[in-house]
């Protein structure tokens, strides 16, 4: 039922952790399900993401997910982060399970969330981004899971 790239990222999965004084971090939750995703960004002075490493307490399809957006947001421009949608991770995974599509919005969430954060910190604003409805950094900031 899932693809071979999704099993091997959920497997294995890249850039788990957390990054000490990111640029930006962004929390958000699932509202069907509960599931929490928080994503960690370090962004240079020329807004190309070196870094990004994230923490779930999500399902496998979100652990999934999440590894290959990170992966594919790394070393790009802001403006390109943007372009990485839970449609394209899907692409990119070669699919996921109907029942599962929700999953991906986590991470395309939480890394909108991600970047909201560092824009409010360094008072700029990002082109064509909102912030995510799903973000609860500001509830969840001191609560580690
Ligand atoms: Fe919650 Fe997949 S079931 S993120």
């Amino acid at each position: 039922m899932y693809s071979e790239k999704v099993m091997d990222h959920f497997k294995n999965p890249r850039n788990v952790g957390e990054i000490d004084n990111a640029s930006g971090v962004g929390t958000v939750g699932n509202a069907k399900c509960g599931d929490i995703m928080r994503i960690f960004l370090d962004i240079d002075e020329d807004g190309i993401i070196q870094d990004v490493k994230f923490k779930t307490f999500g399902c496998g399809a979100a652990v999934a997910t999440s590894s290959m957006a990170t992966e594919l947001v790394k070393g790009k421009t802001i403006q390109e982060a943007l372009q990485v949608t839970n449609k394209a991770v899907m692409e990119a995974l070669d699919g996921l399970p109907p029942v599962k599509v929700h999953c991906s919005l986590l991470a395309e969430e939480a890394i909108h969330a991600a970047l909201w954060d560092y824009a409010q910190k360094n008072g700029i604003q990002i082109e064509g981004l909102e912030q995510p409805k799903n973000d609860i950094s500001e509830e969840e900031e001191e609560e580690d899971y």
